[in-house]
């Protein structure tokens, strides 16, 4: 009845919950139908007990099967009206199949935060309290930069926090890093072509400026940072920066070259997009004050977000601009309306105003703190000298080089998969050129302790 094949890429468990799936919406299995047990539809399909475990576990998630104590997994009666339509009674029919979720036993992406970690209940009292407080001005069109008050308790909170020296007039609430650098990328457009980003260095400013027609010049990265010499010999005039914590390599920009770089700005009409994306997370030293604080009426474009401290599916983030560009921005956009839900901006000034948002970041900053250190003892344990730590000490990610390993970067992440460990290609930080060495980016956020252990454990023994 059902096929998997196994040189399709979506990976078995999940061609058969969709084959599983489309034959409960289709009917062809009844509500109240009893499924075969795991071991007797894994032999059925020759396929191993995890497989149909896997497609199982799915379709109970979702609420397609439940599950009776002793007796196994049975259809559930689906509401008609609110259940999705069955791909097989649709005209038209399409081969698109949803990305799969990860299914990875030790997920070490770097963007992921600890599963259990967002406030839920206090984000739903945030969310009531906003909507009752400020129930008409739900009727019209709010400000364009965002809710005065959440703009008013960023601005405290970057001053106090960060070493920002702004006015909420400055700050515009935006919907995550790209829109930040998309306003960034139209506001300065009409006098700036060339835009120098980190190398290696996230890949969103790229692809950012890219598409608005920008050249993108890669810059090296040293252990201090963007290489001002690179920076200052390229005819870049604005340049993107990670300086309180470089991604990906972890590095900070010590002060002499802050000033430098704000020097470089000031005599030539450039610009500074300082991303302070994970600042909160220190867990070594003093906090590192932002460079727009060195120099607040220069040319720094400051952004910051809620996505590595709350949640990257809130997209939340923010902008401070410096005040020759703020006008530029209510000209240009003055017909524009803010991007972001007045509803998520409310329950995101309340939750800042009761104090939960500092609350929470001390909390994430032990719960990471935690986590940071066991994949660092790991590493040792397990790698000994294998492995050259880079940039430990903050975030929720280590990176480590491996010069002696004989695998490829390619080799590596293909032989983690098979033992369920994710691994991202360190390569794709690389606008130009390679790493020296193979190098891994470990994320540790998403997993528990002991998967960290188990992980490292795993991943040392196919390195
Ligand atoms: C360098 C950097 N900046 C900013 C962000 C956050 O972006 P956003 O606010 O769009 O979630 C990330 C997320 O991974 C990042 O790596």
């Amino acid at each position: 009845m059902f096929i998997l094949n196994s040189s399709d890429p979506v990976p078995l468990y999940k061609q058969l919950y969709n084959q599983l799936r489309e034959h409960i919406l289709s009917g062809k299995l009844p509500a109240e139908s009893k499924l075969p047990s795991v071991r007797q539809m894994a032999a059925e399909l020759s396929a191993s007990c995890n497989t149909v475990d896997g497609a199982y576990q799915e379709l109970y998630a979702e609420g397609y099967i439940y599950s009776k104590p002793r007796s196994g997994y049975f259809v559930s009666t689906l509401d008609q009206e609110v259940a999705p339509q069955s791909l097989s009674g649709k005209k038209g029919k399409s081969n698109f199949v949803p990305p799969s979720q990860s299914r990875f036993a030790y997920d070490f992406h770097p963007a992921r935060l600890d599963p259990g970690s967002f406030p839920t209940e206090l984000w739903r009292k945030c969310l009531t309290e906003g909507l009752r407080r400020n129930s008409e001005e739900f009727s019209h069109y709010g400000d364009l930069q965002g809710d005065w008050g959440l703009r008013g308790s960023i601005q405290a909170y970057l001053e106090k926090s960060r070493g920002v020296a702004c006015h909420p007039d400055q700050v515009i609430v935006s919907a995550g890093l790209h829109h930040s650098l998309e306003i960034i990328a139209h506001l300065l457009q009409e006098n700036h072509t060339m835009v120098a980003v980190e190398n290696p260095g996230y890949h969103l400013p790229r692809a950012v400026f890219e598409n608005h027609g920008y050249t993108v010049c890669p810059v090296s990265v040293g252990t201090s940072g963007i290489e001002l010499t690179r920076l200052k010999a390229g005819s870049a005039t604005i340049a993107y920066v990670t300086p309180s914590h470089q991604l990906p390599l972890g590095y900070v920009m010590p002060v002499a070259n802050r000033l430098a770089l704000i020097e470089w700005a000031e005599s030539g009409g450039r610009f500074i997009i300082e991303d302070d994306y994970d600042s909160e997370l220190r867990y070594q030293g003093k906090p590192i004050p932002s460079l727009q604080g060195l120099r607040p009426t220069g040319n720094i474009i400051y952004s910051g977000t809620f996505s590595k401290i709350l949640s990257p599916e809130l997209r939340l983030s923010y902008l401070v601009l410096p005040y020759p560009l703020l006008d530029k921005y209510r000209r240009l956009y003055r017909s524009y309306n803010c991007s972001v839900s007045l509803v998520e901006q409310k329950a995101m000034a309340c939750f800042m105003e009761q104090g939960h948002w500092e609350r929470h970041i001390r909390r994430m900053r032990t719960v990471y703190k935690k986590k940071h250190d066991i994949l660092l003892r790991s590493v040792e344990t397990c790698f000994g000298q294998r492995a050259v730590v880079i940039g430990q000490g903050a975030g929720l990610h280590v990176v480590i080089r491996l010069p002696e390993t004989p695998y490829s970067e390619a080799d590596i992440i293909e032989r983690a998969g098979q033992k369920g460990i994710r691994l991202i290609r360190f390569s794709d930080f690389h606008a130009t050129g390679q790493p020296e060495a193979v190098t891994l980016m470990l994320g540790f956020g998403g997993m528990t302790g002991s998967e960290i252990e188990q992980g490292i454990t795993l991943l040392s023994q196919i390195c």
